[in-house]
């Protein structure tokens, strides 16, 4: 096995501004490896499709996709070219790429942090720590006011929804 090394200067890293002029993202198809982990909370135009794949002929340099957000069954999934979530054991689905194309897989393990259980708790609870120690006085942290102001917005669309 030959070890491959991934210099800082290999990675591009994408952000809200790089998205905001609207996908399908020709720069995707560009990359070996493309890594989507975006917090998806409004419909947003494809990253990706199935037919710019099958479009991209021999081209596509893109080999693997690692769904890190894995929104498999949301009808909004910005990367609508397979349908299940995968495990360890079988970490991979192969795309539907057209005949003679290149392979390309999709990795999405919706349960990635019970791989590392220790590290993922000591992560969460240093993140989560400093909200709770920050409860009792609520009325001035950034965190509750912004939860509660979400739970009620919220719970005023669940009362409309359902004509209550
Ligand atoms: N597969 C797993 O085991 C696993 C584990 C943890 C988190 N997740 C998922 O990963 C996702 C991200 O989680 P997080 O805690 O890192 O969220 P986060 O909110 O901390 O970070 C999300 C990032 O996505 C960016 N983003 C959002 N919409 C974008 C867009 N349209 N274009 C470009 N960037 C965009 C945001 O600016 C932010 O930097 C969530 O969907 C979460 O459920 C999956």
């Amino acid at each position: 096995m030959t070890d491959v090394i991934i210099s800082r200067d290999d990675i591009l890293k994408w952000d809200m501004a790089e998205t905001a002029k609207g996908g399908p993202f020709q720069e995707i198809l560009d990359v070996d490896i493309f890594v989507n982990c975006i917090y998806l909370s409004s419909p947003i135009a494809h990253f990706v499709t199935a037919a710019q794949i099958r479009a991209a002929g021999e081209n596509r340099r893109l080999r693997v996709v690692v769904d890190v957000s894995c929104d498999t069954t949301n009808p909004h999934n910005p990367i609508p070219i397979y349908s299940i979530n995968t495990t360890f054991s079988n970490p991979t689905v192969p795309v539907d790429v057209g005949e003679g194309n290149p392979s390309l897989s999709v990795i999405s393990i919706d349960h990635l942090p019970t791989l590392l259980p220790r590290e993922a708790s000591e992560q969460f609870s240093l993140d989560l720590l400093p909200s709770l120690l920050e409860f009792p006085n609520r009325a001035n942290a950034r965190v509750w006011l912004e939860a509660e102001k979400l739970f009620r917005e919220k719970l005023a669309e669940a009362v409309k929804a359902e004509g209550l």
